[in-house]
């Protein structure tokens, strides 16, 4: 079945926020001392999670990417994860992680078929690393990087660029395209870091890839693959590459074919966009798969042509929202 929105876009890749804790305080996520953590009955249960992703596989939902906060903060994440790697019609299940907890799971990673992970890494150097994430665990992230290509799967590496705090990280980042065959993916920094307070975006897309030039002249751009978010490009010479990921820019929405599920159960139609519904009232009110299918349905009816669109719908308090409450 093929899911398509008002828009024409066809829908189907979940990101589904297992929790909204984390073990890391990324400045541009959430301040020091956290934020209000969702309390046990908030949050989605890991069964109403499963009968969830049981109810949109056939709905045409492809690709799910677990996320958080940090998904293996949350308590017995793996067996959640086990039993969603065995749904019938779901063709790729994949995860965003900060890496720090990764490590001792990644051969049962690899034994459910977990084929690619996208790791959150701002910097390779162990002081920035600290002022970012406001914790001392490089090492950590950088050994889970190494043990996730010693099985053969494929590692992407979100860093978030930001002026003053890790610019003269994009080069060195770069330079690991040199012997690993990873994908590097410069993000630019979105307005979600929990206390409302954004300077307007420095970097954009256009000045990371001048960057890039400045020392990789002959940087050469790739096709994107269908639905990318990134801008992908190659070192001559290189066995991995790089990506600019415009999401401030928003210039990929047209081709937008994701939904989200936060930690409490808001459908998302759009990264920007407050919750549209409540799936977690749903099936607790014990509403029939069928009913719970046709109100995501309508929800995914009314989304909105683009974030910027959706950003100005968007109630006036979600501009105190921390990335960890939406998934990313
Ligand atoms: P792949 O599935 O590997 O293509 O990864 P992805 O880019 O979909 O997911 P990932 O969790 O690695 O996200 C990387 C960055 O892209 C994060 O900063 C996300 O917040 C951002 N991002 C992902 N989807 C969207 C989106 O729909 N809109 C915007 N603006 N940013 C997005
Ligand atoms: N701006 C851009 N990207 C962000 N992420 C978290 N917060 C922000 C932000 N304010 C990224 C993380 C992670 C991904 C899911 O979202 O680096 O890799
Ligand atoms: Fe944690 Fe990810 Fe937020 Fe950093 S960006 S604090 S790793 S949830």
């Amino acid at each position: 079945m093929v899911l398509k929105d008002n828009h024409g876009r066809t829908v189907n890749y979940l990101r589904l926020a297992v929790t909204d804790r984390c073990n890391l305080r990324c400045f541009y996520c959430m301040p020091e001392h956290g934020i209000d953590w969702l309390q046990r009955k908030e949050l989605m249960t890991y069964e109403e999670m499963l009968q969830l992703c049981e109810i949109l596989v056939p709905m045409g939902i492809e690709k799910i990417r677990i996320t958080g906060g940090e998904p293996f903060a949350r308590k017995d994440f793996m067996q959640f994860l086990i039993k969603l790697s065995g749904i019938k019609g779901l063709k790729e299940l994949t995860l965003t992680t900060n890496g720090v907890l990764t490590a001792p799971y990644i051969p049962e990673l690899k034994r459910i078929g977990i084929k690619a992970v996208n790791l959150s890494l701002d910097t390779l150097d162990q002081n920035r690393f600290f002022a970012i994430t406001r914790r001392d665990e490089l090492d950590k992230v950088l050994h889970t990087m190494h043990e996730l290509l010693k099985h053969d799967i494929h590692v992407k590496l979100n860093a978030v660029v930001m002026e003053g705090r890790n610019t003269e990280d994009i080069i060195p980042l770069a330079a690991l395209t040199k012997n690993y065959p990873i994908a590097v993916r410069y993000i630019e920094e979105m307005p979600f870091n929990g206390n409302g307070e954004y300077k307007g975006l420095a970097w954009d897309h256009i000045k990371i890839l001048d960057e890039l030039k400045t020392t990789y002249p002959d940087i050469q751009k790739i096709a994107d693959p269908q639905y990318s978010t990134s801008y992908n490009y190659q070192i001559p010479n290189h066995k991995g590459t790089v990506g600019i990921i415009a999401a401030y820019t928003r210039s990929f929405c047209g081709s937008c074919n994701r939904i989200r599920i936060t930690p409490q159960g808001d459908l998302q139609t759009c990264l920007y966009a407050d919750g549209s519904l409540n799936v977690k009232d749903l099936l607790r009110a014990q509403q029939t798969a069928e009913d719970i299918q046709q109100a995501i349905k309508q929800a995914i009816l009314n989304k909105d042509k683009d974030g910027r669109i959706a950003e100005q719908k968007r109630a006036a308090t979600s501009s105190q929202t921390s990335m960890a409450s939406i998934g990313g």
